[in-house]
Protein backbone atom coordinates (compact mmCIF):
# COMPACT_ATOMS: atom_id res chain seq x y z
CA UNK A 1 0.00 0.00 0.00
CA UNK A 2 1.38 3.18 -0.68
CA UNK A 3 0.10 7.03 -0.78
CA UNK A 4 -1.39 9.12 1.32
CA UNK A 5 -3.98 6.90 2.85
CA UNK A 6 -0.88 4.56 4.22
CA UNK A 7 -0.28 6.04 7.69
CA UNK A 8 -4.20 6.78 8.38
CA UNK A 9 -4.80 3.32 7.62
CA UNK A 10 -2.19 1.64 9.93
CA UNK A 11 -2.85 3.55 12.78
CA UNK A 12 -6.85 2.86 12.32
CA UNK A 13 -5.79 -0.84 12.32
CA UNK A 14 -3.94 0.19 15.33
CA UNK A 15 -6.72 1.49 17.30
CA UNK A 16 -9.19 -1.27 16.32
CA UNK A 17 -6.80 -4.04 17.69
CA UNK A 18 -5.92 -1.91 20.91
CA UNK A 19 -10.20 -1.68 21.09
CA UNK A 20 -10.78 -5.32 20.81
CA UNK A 21 -8.14 -6.23 23.27
CA UNK A 22 -8.47 -3.38 25.80
CA UNK A 23 -12.23 -4.32 25.43
CA UNK A 24 -13.18 -0.62 25.50
CA UNK A 25 -15.96 1.50 23.44
CA UNK A 26 -15.16 0.93 19.53
CA UNK A 27 -16.65 4.25 18.77
CA UNK A 28 -15.00 6.53 21.33
CA UNK A 29 -11.83 4.55 20.12
CA UNK A 30 -12.68 5.63 16.21
CA UNK A 31 -13.44 9.20 17.64
CA UNK A 32 -10.10 9.20 19.26
CA UNK A 33 -8.57 8.13 15.97
CA UNK A 34 -10.39 10.38 14.00
CA UNK A 35 -9.28 13.29 15.81
CA UNK A 36 -5.59 12.02 16.84
CA UNK A 37 -5.03 11.01 13.24
CA UNK A 38 -5.82 14.86 12.07
CA UNK A 39 -3.63 16.33 14.18
CA UNK A 40 -1.12 13.41 13.16
CA UNK A 41 -1.41 13.93 9.72
CA UNK A 42 -0.61 17.87 9.98
CA UNK A 43 3.24 17.92 10.03
CA UNK A 44 4.63 21.13 11.35
CA UNK A 45 0.88 22.02 12.92
CA UNK A 46 1.28 25.06 15.34
CA UNK A 47 -2.18 24.50 17.17
CA UNK A 48 -1.01 24.97 20.54
CA UNK A 49 0.87 28.12 19.14
CA UNK A 50 -2.32 29.31 17.45
CA UNK A 51 -4.23 28.71 20.82
CA UNK A 52 -1.38 30.65 23.09
CA UNK A 53 -2.26 33.65 20.88
CA UNK A 54 -5.50 33.34 21.05
CA UNK A 55 -5.62 33.24 24.97
CA UNK A 56 -3.12 36.35 24.56
CA UNK A 57 -4.80 38.23 22.26
CA UNK A 58 -8.81 37.78 23.82
CA UNK A 59 -8.17 37.66 27.66
CA UNK A 60 -6.21 40.29 30.39
CA UNK A 61 -3.27 39.50 31.50
CA UNK A 62 -3.10 37.98 34.97
CA UNK A 63 -7.08 36.82 34.87
CA UNK A 64 -6.39 32.82 35.20
CA UNK A 65 -10.48 32.11 34.92
CA UNK A 66 -10.35 34.18 31.76
CA UNK A 67 -7.57 32.17 30.36
CA UNK A 68 -9.59 28.61 30.90
CA UNK A 69 -12.57 30.22 29.52
CA UNK A 70 -10.57 31.73 26.41
CA UNK A 71 -8.95 27.76 26.04
CA UNK A 72 -12.43 26.13 26.39
CA UNK A 73 -14.05 28.14 23.70
CA UNK A 74 -11.53 28.03 21.63
CA UNK A 75 -11.24 24.20 21.74
CA UNK A 76 -15.22 24.11 21.13
CA UNK A 77 -15.03 26.08 18.30
CA UNK A 78 -11.88 26.11 16.61
CA UNK A 79 -9.64 23.20 16.68
CA UNK A 80 -9.64 20.25 19.17
CA UNK A 81 -7.31 19.83 21.96
CA UNK A 82 -6.39 17.18 24.51
CA UNK A 83 -6.84 19.41 27.85
CA UNK A 84 -8.72 17.77 29.94
CA UNK A 85 -11.48 20.16 28.97
CA UNK A 86 -14.57 21.72 30.53
CA UNK A 87 -16.29 19.24 31.36
CA UNK A 88 -14.16 16.37 33.12
CA UNK A 89 -12.16 19.59 34.63
CA UNK A 90 -15.11 19.67 36.94
CA UNK A 91 -14.20 16.48 38.50
CA UNK A 92 -10.64 17.82 38.72
CA UNK A 93 -11.83 20.95 40.66
CA UNK A 94 -13.84 18.63 43.16
CA UNK A 95 -11.26 16.61 43.95
CA UNK A 96 -9.15 19.85 45.00
CA UNK A 97 -12.16 21.19 46.79
CA UNK A 98 -12.27 17.88 48.56
CA UNK A 99 -8.38 17.96 49.20
CA UNK A 100 -8.82 21.39 50.63
CA UNK A 101 -11.22 19.91 52.79
CA UNK A 102 -9.24 17.39 54.90
CA UNK A 103 -6.24 19.89 54.24
CA UNK A 104 -6.30 23.08 55.65
CA UNK A 105 -4.21 26.02 53.85
CA UNK A 106 -2.35 26.37 50.41
CA UNK A 107 -1.98 22.47 49.13
CA UNK A 108 0.86 21.06 47.25
CA UNK A 109 0.44 19.63 43.80
CA UNK A 110 1.92 17.54 41.08
CA UNK A 111 0.78 17.30 37.32
CA UNK A 112 2.29 14.44 34.89
CA UNK A 113 2.03 15.75 31.69
CA UNK A 114 1.42 19.87 31.26
CA UNK A 115 0.53 19.77 27.83
CA UNK A 116 -0.51 23.91 27.15
CA UNK A 117 -1.23 24.13 30.90
CA UNK A 118 -4.72 24.13 31.08
CA UNK A 119 -5.55 21.82 33.45
CA UNK A 120 -2.40 23.09 35.99
CA UNK A 121 -3.86 27.05 35.53
CA UNK A 122 -7.26 25.57 36.08
CA UNK A 123 -6.22 23.61 39.82
CA UNK A 124 -4.46 26.95 40.46
CA UNK A 125 -7.77 28.90 39.88
CA UNK A 126 -9.63 26.84 41.97
CA UNK A 127 -7.20 25.63 44.54
CA UNK A 128 -6.94 27.96 48.04
CA UNK A 129 -4.29 31.19 48.19
CA UNK A 130 -1.08 30.07 48.07
CA UNK A 131 -1.29 26.26 46.91
CA UNK A 132 1.88 25.67 44.48
CA UNK A 133 1.33 23.22 41.22
CA UNK A 134 4.52 21.18 40.03
CA UNK A 135 3.99 19.94 36.05
CA UNK A 136 5.83 17.61 34.60
CA UNK A 137 6.53 17.58 30.42
CA UNK A 138 8.69 15.74 28.55
CA UNK A 139 8.15 18.03 25.25
CA UNK A 140 10.70 20.96 24.94
CA UNK A 141 8.25 22.94 22.75
CA UNK A 142 5.05 22.06 24.62
CA UNK A 143 6.77 23.45 28.27
CA UNK A 144 7.24 26.89 26.59
CA UNK A 145 3.62 27.60 25.20
CA UNK A 146 2.86 25.99 28.19
CA UNK A 147 5.31 28.63 30.47
CA UNK A 148 4.01 31.42 28.49
CA UNK A 149 -0.04 30.10 28.90
CA UNK A 150 1.23 30.11 32.95
CA UNK A 151 3.14 33.74 32.68
CA UNK A 152 0.15 35.24 30.70
CA UNK A 153 -2.11 34.06 33.26
CA UNK A 154 -0.03 35.73 36.22
CA UNK A 155 1.08 32.39 38.03
CA UNK A 156 4.74 31.90 37.45
CA UNK A 157 4.90 31.90 41.29
CA UNK A 158 2.38 29.29 41.16
CA UNK A 159 2.82 26.76 38.92
CA UNK A 160 6.96 25.52 38.23
CA UNK A 161 6.95 23.27 34.53
CA UNK A 162 9.57 20.37 35.07
CA UNK A 163 11.04 19.18 32.04
CA UNK A 164 11.56 15.83 31.71
CA UNK A 165 10.09 12.30 32.97
CA UNK A 166 9.12 11.37 36.49
CA UNK A 167 11.67 8.76 37.22
CA UNK A 168 15.04 11.19 36.63
CA UNK A 169 13.44 14.05 37.91
CA UNK A 170 12.21 12.56 41.64
CA UNK A 171 15.67 12.21 42.41
CA UNK A 172 16.68 15.62 41.91
CA UNK A 173 15.54 19.12 43.32
CA UNK A 174 12.51 20.25 43.88
CA UNK A 175 10.85 16.76 43.74
CA UNK A 176 13.41 15.32 45.94
CA UNK A 177 13.23 17.66 48.71
CA UNK A 178 9.59 18.06 48.45
CA UNK A 179 7.12 16.59 51.42
CA UNK A 180 4.42 14.30 50.45
CA UNK A 181 1.70 16.20 47.76
CA UNK A 182 -2.10 16.94 48.41
CA UNK A 183 -2.95 15.85 45.08
CA UNK A 184 -1.22 14.04 42.07
CA UNK A 185 -3.14 14.57 38.64
CA UNK A 186 -1.71 11.98 36.32
CA UNK A 187 -2.79 13.26 32.68
CA UNK A 188 0.63 12.03 30.46
CA UNK A 189 2.05 8.84 28.43
CA UNK A 190 -0.97 6.28 29.28
CA UNK A 191 1.81 3.58 29.50
CA UNK A 192 3.41 5.11 32.42
CA UNK A 193 -0.12 5.79 34.65
CA UNK A 194 0.80 2.69 36.78
CA UNK A 195 4.50 2.86 36.83
CA UNK A 196 5.20 6.52 37.77
CA UNK A 197 1.87 5.81 40.86
CA UNK A 198 4.15 3.28 42.37
CA UNK A 199 7.40 5.35 41.94
CA UNK A 200 5.36 8.53 43.62
CA UNK A 201 4.73 5.60 46.35
CA UNK A 202 7.95 4.25 46.29
CA UNK A 203 9.26 7.66 46.78
CA UNK A 204 7.24 9.00 49.97
CA UNK A 205 5.71 11.74 47.75
CA UNK A 206 1.90 10.18 48.98
CA UNK A 207 0.67 10.35 52.57
CA UNK A 208 -2.72 9.12 53.77
CA UNK A 209 -5.01 11.44 52.29
CA UNK A 210 -3.53 12.20 48.98
CA UNK A 211 -5.89 12.72 46.50
CA UNK A 212 -4.95 10.90 43.04
CA UNK A 213 -6.70 11.89 39.85
CA UNK A 214 -6.11 9.92 36.53
CA UNK A 215 -7.53 11.36 33.40
CA UNK A 216 -8.22 9.17 29.99
CA UNK A 217 -9.75 5.69 31.38
CA UNK A 218 -11.28 5.21 28.94
CA UNK A 219 -10.29 6.86 25.73
CA UNK A 220 -7.78 6.48 24.86
CA UNK A 221 -7.93 4.02 27.49
CA UNK A 222 -5.59 2.96 30.29
CA UNK A 223 -6.66 -0.68 31.40
CA UNK A 224 -3.91 -1.60 33.26
CA UNK A 225 -4.65 1.42 35.74
CA UNK A 226 -8.63 0.87 36.08
CA UNK A 227 -7.22 -3.04 36.80
CA UNK A 228 -4.52 -1.82 39.26
CA UNK A 229 -7.02 0.26 41.17
CA UNK A 230 -9.62 -2.83 41.49
CA UNK A 231 -6.77 -5.13 42.61
CA UNK A 232 -6.54 -6.80 46.31
CA UNK A 233 -3.03 -4.36 46.40
CA UNK A 234 -5.02 -1.08 44.67
CA UNK A 235 -7.61 -1.59 46.93
CA UNK A 236 -4.99 -2.02 50.11
CA UNK A 237 -3.94 1.44 48.87
CA UNK A 238 -6.21 3.32 47.54
CA UNK A 239 -10.17 4.09 47.87
CA UNK A 240 -11.44 5.05 44.33
CA UNK A 241 -14.34 6.34 42.54
CA UNK A 242 -14.60 6.11 38.87
CA UNK A 243 -16.39 9.00 37.52
CA UNK A 244 -18.18 8.65 34.17
CA UNK A 245 -17.55 11.39 31.86
CA UNK A 246 -17.42 12.58 27.85
CA UNK A 247 -14.24 12.86 25.82
CA UNK A 248 -13.10 16.66 26.08
CA UNK A 249 -14.61 18.28 23.96
CA UNK A 250 -17.48 16.79 22.30
CA UNK A 251 -20.96 17.29 22.75
CA UNK A 252 -22.58 13.48 22.22
CA UNK A 253 -24.33 11.87 25.05
CA UNK A 254 -21.66 9.21 26.57
CA UNK A 255 -24.65 6.35 25.58
CA UNK A 256 -23.47 7.15 22.47
CA UNK A 257 -20.16 5.67 22.87
CA UNK A 258 -18.09 9.04 23.74
CA UNK A 259 -17.66 7.72 27.16
CA UNK A 260 -14.10 8.52 28.96
CA UNK A 261 -13.72 8.10 32.80
CA UNK A 262 -11.44 9.92 35.67
CA UNK A 263 -10.39 7.81 38.67
CA UNK A 264 -10.59 9.75 41.79
CA UNK A 265 -8.29 7.66 44.65
CA UNK A 266 -7.51 8.83 48.16
CA UNK A 267 -4.45 7.17 49.13
CA UNK A 268 -4.77 4.79 52.55
CA UNK A 269 -1.12 5.21 53.59
CA UNK A 270 1.97 2.96 52.96
CA UNK A 271 1.32 -0.49 52.53
CA UNK A 272 3.06 -3.89 53.08
CA UNK A 273 3.54 -3.76 49.15
CA UNK A 274 3.65 -0.23 48.31
C1 LIG B 1 -3.18 14.81 27.69
S1 LIG B 1 -1.83 15.92 27.60
C2 LIG B 1 -1.94 16.77 29.15
C3 LIG B 1 -3.12 17.70 29.23
C4 LIG B 1 -3.09 18.63 30.41
N1 LIG B 1 -2.94 17.90 31.66
C5 LIG B 1 -4.36 19.43 30.44
O1 LIG B 1 -5.39 18.86 30.83
O2 LIG B 1 -4.35 20.60 30.08
C6 LIG B 1 -0.44 14.88 27.84
C7 LIG B 1 0.89 15.61 27.89
O3 LIG B 1 1.82 14.74 28.54
C8 LIG B 1 3.07 14.89 27.92
N2 LIG B 1 3.86 13.68 28.25
C9 LIG B 1 3.94 12.50 27.57
N3 LIG B 1 4.71 11.62 28.24
C10 LIG B 1 5.12 12.25 29.38
C11 LIG B 1 5.92 11.86 30.47
N4 LIG B 1 6.47 10.64 30.58
N5 LIG B 1 6.11 12.76 31.48
C12 LIG B 1 5.56 13.99 31.41
N6 LIG B 1 4.78 14.41 30.38
C13 LIG B 1 4.56 13.56 29.38
C14 LIG B 1 2.76 15.06 26.46
O4 LIG B 1 3.83 15.65 25.76
C15 LIG B 1 1.51 15.95 26.53
O5 LIG B 1 1.86 17.31 26.48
Amino acid sequence: MSGPLKVPLLIFTGFIIAQVLNRTNLVSQITFFLRASKTALSPGDDREKRLLDHVVSTTPAGDAFAVVQAIDDYAWSKEWFMNVGDQKGKILDEAVHNASKSTPGPLSVLELGTYCAYSAIRTIAHAPKGTHLYTLEVVEKTADIAERMIAHAGLQQQITVLRGPLEDLIHQDPLRSLPPFDVVFIDHNKRYYVSDLKLLMKAGKLREGSVVVGDNLLIPGVPEYIEYMNSPEGKEAFDTAFHDAKLEYTWAPTSWGFADQVGVSVFKGPTSMS
